[in-house]
């Protein structure tokens, strides 16, 4: 059953920003566009690189790696370049009394 765990106040992040979170064997990237907060895992299927870390395009809900630039849906952790020919996993999130929280299996 999922867990939910609390990450960040949702104040304190804008729009366009990203962050990375280590829960248990878990990283997680959360990231806060114009509709709400997402949060993915935070090891681009390609090499691993932090996409946390990497450059956000808030308009288009995508994510390019810094290392070899595949880009990833920040909604769905779906891989839309080469070099990544997998996605990343995608995890729920929800605000609670000003909270942000991922929920973790
Ligand atoms: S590590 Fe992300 S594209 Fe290569």
């Amino acid at each position: 059953m999922a867990e939910w765990i609390r990450l960040a106040e949702a104040s304190e992040m804008k729009v366009g920003e990203a962050r990375r979170f280590v829960v248990g064997n878990q990283a997680i990237a959360l990231f806060r566009l114009a509709d709400g907060f997402f949060a993915i895992g935070d090891r681009c299927s390609h090499a691993e690189a932090s996409l946390a870390e990497s450059d956000v395009d808030p308009e288009a809900g995508e994510v390019a790696c810094h290392r070899h630039g595949a880009r990833f849906d920040i909604r769905t952790g779906k891989n839309l370049s080469l070099p990544a020919t997998r996605p990343v996993p995608r995890f729920p999130v929800r605000v609670v009394d000003g909270q942000v929280e991922v929920a973790i299996e």
